[in-house]
Protein backbone atom coordinates (compact mmCIF):
# COMPACT_ATOMS: atom_id res chain seq x y z
CA UNK A 1 0.00 0.00 0.00
CA UNK A 2 1.47 3.12 -0.88
CA UNK A 3 0.99 6.71 0.63
CA UNK A 4 1.36 10.40 0.84
CA UNK A 5 2.30 12.10 3.70
CA UNK A 6 2.58 16.55 3.66
CA UNK A 7 5.10 17.97 5.21
CA UNK A 8 5.05 21.14 3.23
CA UNK A 9 4.06 23.71 6.48
CA UNK A 10 6.84 25.69 8.31
CA UNK A 11 4.84 24.51 11.83
CA UNK A 12 4.74 28.32 12.88
CA UNK A 13 2.53 27.53 15.78
CA UNK A 14 5.29 25.21 17.59
CA UNK A 15 8.04 27.68 16.90
CA UNK A 16 10.25 27.96 18.36
CA UNK A 17 11.01 24.64 18.36
CA UNK A 18 10.00 24.51 14.55
CA UNK A 19 12.61 27.72 14.26
CA UNK A 20 15.44 25.60 12.98
CA UNK A 21 13.74 22.19 12.46
CA UNK A 22 10.95 20.89 10.71
CA UNK A 23 8.05 19.50 12.46
CA UNK A 24 7.61 16.17 11.10
CA UNK A 25 11.63 15.28 12.73
CA UNK A 26 11.00 17.07 15.84
CA UNK A 27 11.99 15.19 18.39
CA UNK A 28 8.64 13.54 20.39
CA UNK A 29 9.36 11.32 22.92
CA UNK A 30 12.07 9.26 21.63
CA UNK A 31 12.10 9.30 18.33
CA UNK A 32 11.74 12.15 15.50
CA UNK A 33 7.75 12.77 15.31
CA UNK A 34 7.56 11.20 11.72
CA UNK A 35 8.67 7.86 13.45
CA UNK A 36 5.66 7.25 14.96
CA UNK A 37 3.52 7.76 11.59
CA UNK A 38 5.77 6.42 10.12
CA UNK A 39 5.14 3.03 12.21
CA UNK A 40 1.51 3.30 12.62
CA UNK A 41 1.01 3.06 9.16
CA UNK A 42 3.83 -0.17 8.51
CA UNK A 43 1.23 -1.86 10.85
CA UNK A 44 -1.39 -1.34 8.42
CA UNK A 45 0.37 -2.97 6.17
CA UNK A 46 1.86 0.84 4.00
CA UNK A 47 5.21 0.12 2.61
CA UNK A 48 5.68 2.48 -0.04
CA UNK A 49 5.97 6.39 1.62
CA UNK A 50 5.96 9.52 -0.60
CA UNK A 51 6.96 12.89 1.42
CA UNK A 52 5.59 15.36 0.07
CA UNK A 53 8.25 18.47 1.28
CA UNK A 54 8.84 22.24 1.52
CA UNK A 55 10.14 23.70 4.41
CA UNK A 56 13.77 22.36 5.34
CA UNK A 57 13.52 19.42 3.45
CA UNK A 58 17.11 18.56 3.38
CA UNK A 59 17.08 18.09 6.89
CA UNK A 60 13.87 15.92 7.25
CA UNK A 61 15.69 13.55 4.21
CA UNK A 62 19.04 13.49 6.45
CA UNK A 63 16.93 12.40 9.53
CA UNK A 64 14.65 9.96 8.18
CA UNK A 65 16.69 8.25 5.33
CA UNK A 66 15.35 5.60 3.01
CA UNK A 67 12.65 4.54 5.14
CA UNK A 68 14.36 1.46 6.88
CA UNK A 69 14.64 2.00 10.15
CA UNK A 70 10.45 2.27 9.89
CA UNK A 71 9.97 -0.77 7.81
CA UNK A 72 9.06 1.78 4.88
CA UNK A 73 9.97 2.54 1.87
CA UNK A 74 11.13 6.27 1.81
CA UNK A 75 10.90 8.76 -1.22
CA UNK A 76 10.97 12.31 -1.24
CA UNK A 77 9.10 15.04 -3.46
CA UNK A 78 9.84 18.75 -3.11
CA UNK A 79 8.19 21.39 -4.78
CA UNK A 80 9.61 24.57 -6.07
CA UNK A 81 7.01 26.43 -3.85
CA UNK A 82 4.22 25.72 -1.31
CA UNK A 83 1.42 24.47 -3.48
CA UNK A 84 -0.82 24.45 -1.29
CA UNK A 85 -2.30 20.46 0.47
CA UNK A 86 -4.15 19.49 -2.93
CA UNK A 87 -1.02 21.02 -5.43
CA UNK A 88 1.23 19.34 -3.51
CA UNK A 89 -0.47 16.05 -4.64
CA UNK A 90 -0.68 17.05 -8.02
CA UNK A 91 2.73 17.59 -7.98
CA UNK A 92 3.71 14.18 -6.95
CA UNK A 93 1.22 12.80 -9.40
CA UNK A 94 4.02 10.81 -11.38
CA UNK A 95 4.39 8.64 -8.21
CA UNK A 96 1.23 7.87 -7.28
CA UNK A 97 -1.17 4.41 -7.67
CA UNK A 98 -4.32 3.65 -8.75
CA UNK A 99 -5.26 4.27 -5.17
CA UNK A 100 -3.24 5.57 -2.32
CA UNK A 101 -3.57 6.83 1.54
CA UNK A 102 -2.64 10.71 2.03
CA UNK A 103 -2.25 12.01 5.79
CA UNK A 104 -1.25 15.21 6.58
CA UNK A 105 1.99 14.92 8.47
CA UNK A 106 1.49 16.32 11.88
CA UNK A 107 -1.11 13.39 13.73
CA UNK A 108 -0.31 11.22 16.26
CA UNK A 109 -2.96 8.25 16.46
CA UNK A 110 -3.84 4.83 15.91
CA UNK A 111 -6.60 4.66 14.18
CA UNK A 112 -7.78 1.89 12.16
CA UNK A 113 -6.81 2.36 8.54
CA UNK A 114 -7.17 -1.34 7.81
CA UNK A 115 -10.50 -0.65 8.64
CA UNK A 116 -11.10 2.35 6.52
CA UNK A 117 -9.70 1.37 3.42
CA UNK A 118 -12.17 -2.15 3.64
CA UNK A 119 -14.75 1.05 4.28
CA UNK A 120 -13.31 2.55 0.90
CA UNK A 121 -13.64 -0.17 -0.87
CA UNK A 122 -17.57 -1.38 0.48
CA UNK A 123 -18.85 1.83 -0.70
CA UNK A 124 -16.96 2.37 -4.11
CA UNK A 125 -15.89 5.88 -3.19
CA UNK A 126 -14.01 8.35 -5.25
CA UNK A 127 -12.41 9.28 -1.60
CA UNK A 128 -13.07 8.30 2.19
CA UNK A 129 -11.97 10.71 5.20
CA UNK A 130 -11.31 9.00 8.67
CA UNK A 131 -13.28 11.52 10.44
CA UNK A 132 -13.04 11.99 14.62
CA UNK A 133 -15.02 13.32 16.78
CA UNK A 134 -13.99 16.58 19.03
CA UNK A 135 -15.75 18.71 21.53
CA UNK A 136 -14.51 22.00 19.01
CA UNK A 137 -14.46 21.71 15.68
CA UNK A 138 -13.36 25.37 14.79
CA UNK A 139 -9.84 24.76 14.14
CA UNK A 140 -10.46 21.46 11.77
CA UNK A 141 -12.30 20.80 8.92
CA UNK A 142 -15.83 19.53 10.46
CA UNK A 143 -17.53 17.19 8.30
CA UNK A 144 -21.22 16.50 7.68
CA UNK A 145 -22.46 13.25 7.01
CA UNK A 146 -25.62 10.61 6.80
CA UNK A 147 -26.06 7.43 7.99
CA UNK A 148 -23.94 5.33 5.69
CA UNK A 149 -21.04 7.54 5.77
CA UNK A 150 -21.99 9.45 2.07
CA UNK A 151 -20.68 13.72 3.37
CA UNK A 152 -22.67 16.38 2.99
CA UNK A 153 -20.38 19.05 3.70
CA UNK A 154 -17.48 19.81 4.21
CA UNK A 155 -16.62 23.41 6.20
CA UNK A 156 -13.07 24.09 6.63
CA UNK A 157 -12.41 25.65 10.14
CA UNK A 158 -15.97 26.38 10.69
CA UNK A 159 -17.25 29.86 12.10
CA UNK A 160 -19.11 29.59 15.40
CA UNK A 161 -22.10 30.30 13.93
CA UNK A 162 -22.03 27.45 11.95
CA UNK A 163 -22.63 25.03 14.30
CA UNK A 164 -25.92 25.34 15.45
CA UNK A 165 -28.10 21.80 15.10
CA UNK A 166 -25.29 20.09 14.38
CA UNK A 167 -25.64 17.09 17.05
CA UNK A 168 -21.79 15.86 17.04
CA UNK A 169 -18.54 17.23 15.39
CA UNK A 170 -17.46 14.89 13.11
CA UNK A 171 -13.65 16.31 11.26
CA UNK A 172 -11.45 15.27 9.20
CA UNK A 173 -8.25 13.44 10.83
CA UNK A 174 -6.04 14.51 7.94
CA UNK A 175 -6.17 10.80 6.89
CA UNK A 176 -7.38 10.24 3.72
CA UNK A 177 -7.74 7.05 1.24
CA UNK A 178 -8.11 8.45 -2.34
CA UNK A 179 -8.44 6.54 -5.85
CA UNK A 180 -6.27 8.35 -8.33
CA UNK A 181 -9.23 9.94 -10.27
CA UNK A 182 -8.89 12.75 -7.57
CA UNK A 183 -5.87 14.39 -9.31
CA UNK A 184 -7.82 14.98 -12.65
CA UNK A 185 -9.86 17.92 -10.51
CA UNK A 186 -6.70 19.54 -9.43
CA UNK A 187 -4.84 22.25 -11.53
CA UNK A 188 -1.50 21.85 -12.29
CA UNK A 189 1.06 24.38 -11.50
CA UNK A 190 -0.76 25.88 -8.24
CA UNK A 191 -1.70 26.53 -4.62
CA UNK A 192 -4.70 24.61 -4.77
CA UNK A 193 -6.06 23.47 -1.15
CA UNK A 194 -7.76 19.86 -0.88
CA UNK A 195 -9.65 21.15 2.11
CA UNK A 196 -11.62 23.98 0.14
CA UNK A 197 -11.63 23.60 -3.18
CA UNK A 198 -11.16 19.41 -3.32
CA UNK A 199 -13.32 18.22 -0.55
CA UNK A 200 -16.42 20.87 -1.45
CA UNK A 201 -16.46 19.52 -5.38
CA UNK A 202 -16.55 16.07 -3.91
CA UNK A 203 -19.14 16.46 -2.10
CA UNK A 204 -21.98 14.56 -3.31
CA UNK A 205 -19.92 12.61 -6.10
CA UNK A 206 -18.24 10.05 -4.15
CA UNK A 207 -16.77 11.77 -0.89
CA UNK A 208 -17.21 9.28 2.37
CA UNK A 209 -16.34 10.14 5.73
CA UNK A 210 -14.93 6.67 8.13
CA UNK A 211 -15.62 7.47 11.58
CA UNK A 212 -12.93 6.49 13.72
CA UNK A 213 -14.69 6.58 17.33
CA UNK A 214 -12.70 5.06 20.21
CA UNK A 215 -9.17 5.80 18.63
CA UNK A 216 -6.49 7.98 19.86
CA UNK A 217 -5.97 11.03 17.60
CA UNK A 218 -4.31 14.56 17.97
CA UNK A 219 -2.46 16.64 15.96
CA UNK A 220 0.11 17.76 17.62
CA UNK A 221 0.62 21.19 15.74
CA UNK A 222 1.11 23.54 19.06
CA UNK A 223 3.13 23.35 22.68
CA UNK A 224 0.03 22.18 24.37
CA UNK A 225 -1.01 19.65 22.38
CA UNK A 226 3.09 18.30 21.75
CA UNK A 227 3.29 17.96 25.85
CA UNK A 228 -0.48 16.19 25.72
CA UNK A 229 1.25 13.86 22.76
CA UNK A 230 3.89 13.40 24.63
CA UNK A 231 2.08 12.31 28.33
CA UNK A 232 -0.36 10.22 26.32
CA UNK A 233 2.39 7.60 24.72
CA UNK A 234 3.95 7.80 28.49
CA UNK A 235 0.75 6.73 29.52
CA UNK A 236 -0.02 4.37 26.50
CA UNK A 237 -3.30 5.96 25.39
CA UNK A 238 -2.32 5.61 22.31
CA UNK A 239 -0.65 2.55 20.80
CA UNK A 240 2.86 3.32 19.67
CA UNK A 241 5.96 1.42 19.36
CA UNK A 242 7.59 3.08 22.85
CA UNK A 243 5.34 1.39 25.12
CA UNK A 244 7.76 -1.48 24.44
CA UNK A 245 10.45 0.70 26.28
CA UNK A 246 8.37 1.20 29.65
CA UNK A 247 7.75 -0.97 32.81
CA UNK A 248 4.25 -1.21 34.07
CA UNK A 249 4.73 2.63 35.85
CA UNK A 250 5.43 3.76 32.46
CA UNK A 251 8.75 4.41 33.36
CA UNK A 252 12.10 3.35 31.20
CA UNK A 253 15.18 4.69 33.00
CA UNK A 254 18.61 4.66 31.66
CA UNK A 255 21.20 2.93 34.12
CA UNK A 256 22.64 4.63 37.27
CA UNK A 257 20.45 8.23 36.03
CA UNK A 258 18.82 8.71 39.46
CA UNK A 259 21.28 9.10 42.18
CA UNK A 260 20.51 8.05 45.83
CA UNK A 261 18.28 10.82 47.68
CA UNK A 262 16.63 11.64 43.93
CA UNK A 263 12.77 10.98 43.68
CA UNK A 264 11.18 9.67 40.65
CA UNK A 265 7.13 9.65 40.85
CA UNK A 266 5.01 8.60 37.74
CA UNK A 267 5.65 8.17 34.21
CA UNK A 268 9.59 9.09 33.41
CA UNK A 269 11.80 8.42 30.86
CA UNK A 270 15.67 9.14 31.56
CA UNK A 271 17.49 8.90 28.23
CA UNK A 272 21.37 7.69 28.77
CA UNK A 273 24.00 9.80 30.26
CA UNK A 274 21.01 11.87 32.00
CA UNK A 275 22.00 12.55 36.14
CA UNK A 276 19.43 13.21 38.36
CA UNK A 277 21.04 15.19 41.62
CA UNK A 278 20.14 14.31 45.29
CA UNK A 279 17.20 16.01 46.49
CA UNK A 280 15.96 16.86 43.05
CA UNK A 281 12.45 15.47 42.35
CA UNK A 282 10.73 14.43 38.68
CA UNK A 283 7.63 13.93 38.08
CA UNK A 284 5.94 12.32 35.59
CA UNK A 285 4.81 12.53 32.75
CA UNK A 286 8.24 13.47 32.09
CA UNK A 287 10.87 12.63 28.91
CA UNK A 288 15.02 14.05 29.88
CA UNK A 289 16.93 13.60 26.65
CA UNK A 290 20.36 11.76 26.31
CA UNK A 291 22.88 13.22 28.77
CA UNK A 292 20.28 16.00 30.72
CA UNK A 293 21.50 17.04 33.94
CA UNK A 294 18.91 18.05 37.40
CA UNK A 295 20.73 19.24 39.58
CA UNK A 296 20.20 19.16 43.41
CA UNK A 297 16.81 19.57 44.68
CA UNK A 298 15.49 20.93 41.35
CA UNK A 299 11.91 19.90 40.30
CA UNK A 300 10.85 19.26 36.83
CA UNK A 301 7.16 17.97 36.24
CA UNK A 302 4.92 16.99 33.44
CA UNK A 303 7.91 18.55 31.32
CA UNK A 304 9.64 17.72 27.59
CA UNK A 305 13.73 18.37 28.47
CA UNK A 306 15.85 17.34 25.04
CA UNK A 307 19.12 16.29 24.78
CA UNK A 308 22.16 18.07 26.86
CA UNK A 309 19.81 20.98 28.51
CA UNK A 310 21.28 21.47 32.60
CA UNK A 311 18.93 22.36 35.01
CA UNK A 312 20.76 24.16 37.79
CA UNK A 313 20.13 23.66 41.42
CA UNK A 314 16.88 24.52 42.80
CA UNK A 315 14.89 25.70 39.61
CA UNK A 316 11.65 24.49 38.92
CA UNK A 317 10.73 23.11 35.34
CA UNK A 318 6.57 22.56 35.03
CA UNK A 319 4.62 21.93 31.88
CA UNK A 320 7.52 23.29 29.64
CA UNK A 321 9.47 22.25 27.07
CA UNK A 322 13.17 22.73 26.92
CA UNK A 323 14.84 21.85 23.27
CA UNK A 324 18.56 20.52 23.12
CA UNK A 325 21.06 21.94 24.46
CA UNK A 326 19.17 24.74 27.24
CA UNK A 327 20.43 26.07 30.30
CA UNK A 328 18.30 26.58 33.30
CA UNK A 329 20.33 28.93 36.07
CA UNK A 330 19.95 28.30 39.93
CA UNK A 331 16.36 29.12 41.45
CA UNK A 332 14.42 30.11 38.00
CA UNK A 333 11.49 29.21 37.11
CA UNK A 334 9.80 27.48 33.79
CA UNK A 335 6.13 26.73 33.55
CA UNK A 336 3.21 27.36 32.31
CA UNK A 337 4.05 26.10 28.65
CA UNK A 338 7.25 27.80 28.27
CA UNK A 339 8.75 27.00 25.20
CA UNK A 340 12.26 27.24 24.97
CA UNK A 341 14.47 26.78 21.71
CA UNK A 342 17.61 24.94 21.27
CA UNK A 343 20.62 26.56 23.03
CA UNK A 344 18.60 29.05 25.11
CA UNK A 345 20.68 30.11 28.14
CA UNK A 346 18.74 31.71 30.94
CA UNK A 347 20.38 32.58 34.32
CA UNK A 348 19.51 32.19 37.83
CA UNK A 349 16.05 33.78 39.62
CA UNK A 350 14.53 34.90 36.48
CA UNK A 351 10.40 33.36 35.84
CA UNK A 352 9.27 31.96 32.65
CA UNK A 353 5.51 31.69 32.41
CA UNK A 354 2.46 32.21 30.39
CA UNK A 355 3.33 30.24 26.96
CA UNK A 356 6.54 32.72 26.79
CA UNK A 357 8.67 31.18 23.47
CA UNK A 358 12.12 32.14 23.45
CA UNK A 359 13.47 31.69 20.13
CA UNK A 360 17.11 29.68 19.44
CA UNK A 361 20.18 30.72 20.92
CA UNK A 362 18.72 33.66 22.90
CA UNK A 363 20.50 34.43 26.49
CA UNK A 364 18.99 35.94 29.52
CA UNK A 365 21.03 37.37 32.16
CA UNK A 366 20.56 36.34 36.16
CA UNK A 367 17.19 37.96 37.14
CA UNK A 368 16.54 39.66 33.81
CA UNK A 369 12.72 38.02 32.70
CA UNK A 370 10.01 37.81 35.36
CA UNK A 371 7.06 37.16 33.25
N1 LIG B 1 3.78 19.71 0.74
C1 LIG B 1 3.00 20.62 1.34
N2 LIG B 1 2.79 21.81 0.71
N3 LIG B 1 2.45 20.34 2.54
C2 LIG B 1 1.66 21.29 3.12
C3 LIG B 1 1.41 22.54 2.52
C4 LIG B 1 2.02 22.81 1.24
O1 LIG B 1 1.85 23.87 0.65
N4 LIG B 1 0.59 23.24 3.37
C5 LIG B 1 0.35 22.46 4.43
N5 LIG B 1 1.01 21.28 4.29
C6 LIG B 1 0.99 20.15 5.23
C7 LIG B 1 1.39 20.53 6.66
O2 LIG B 1 2.78 20.30 6.85
C8 LIG B 1 0.56 19.56 7.48
O3 LIG B 1 1.22 18.30 7.66
C9 LIG B 1 -0.67 19.31 6.64
O4 LIG B 1 -0.34 19.73 5.30
C10 LIG B 1 -1.90 20.07 7.13
O5 LIG B 1 -1.57 21.42 7.33
P1 LIG B 1 -1.82 22.15 8.72
O6 LIG B 1 -1.31 23.54 8.59
O7 LIG B 1 -1.34 21.33 9.85
O8 LIG B 1 -3.41 22.23 8.69
P2 LIG B 1 -4.41 22.29 9.92
O9 LIG B 1 -3.97 21.45 11.04
O10 LIG B 1 -4.70 23.72 10.22
O11 LIG B 1 -5.75 21.65 9.27
C11 LIG B 1 -5.69 20.42 8.56
O12 LIG B 1 -5.64 19.33 9.46
C12 LIG B 1 -6.80 19.12 10.28
C13 LIG B 1 -6.55 17.92 11.13
O13 LIG B 1 -5.42 18.13 11.91
C14 LIG B 1 -6.95 20.30 7.65
O14 LIG B 1 -6.72 19.21 6.79
C15 LIG B 1 -8.22 20.09 8.46
O15 LIG B 1 -9.29 19.81 7.57
C16 LIG B 1 -8.07 18.92 9.41
O16 LIG B 1 -9.22 18.80 10.24
MG1 LIG C 1 -2.21 20.50 11.54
Amino acid sequence: MQAVILVGGEGTRLRPLTSGTPKPIVTFVDRPFMGFMLQWLASHGVDDVIMSCGFLATKVKAVLGDGSDYGVRLRFVEEPEPRGTAGALKYAEDLLEDRFLMLNGDVLTDVDVTAQLAQHERTGATGTLGLVPVTDPTQYGLVLTKEDGEVTGFLEKPGRDKLEGIPEYLISAGIYVLERSVLDRIEPDRNVSIETVVWPQLVGDGLFGYAARGRYWLDIGTPDRYLEGTADILLGNVETAVSDRLDARGRALAPDTVAPGAIVVGAVIAEEGVRIEAGARIVGPTVLGRGVHVGAGAVVERSVVLDGSRIAGGAFVADAILSPGVRIGERTVVQGQAVLGEGVVVGADCKLDHGIKVFPGTTLPDGAVRF
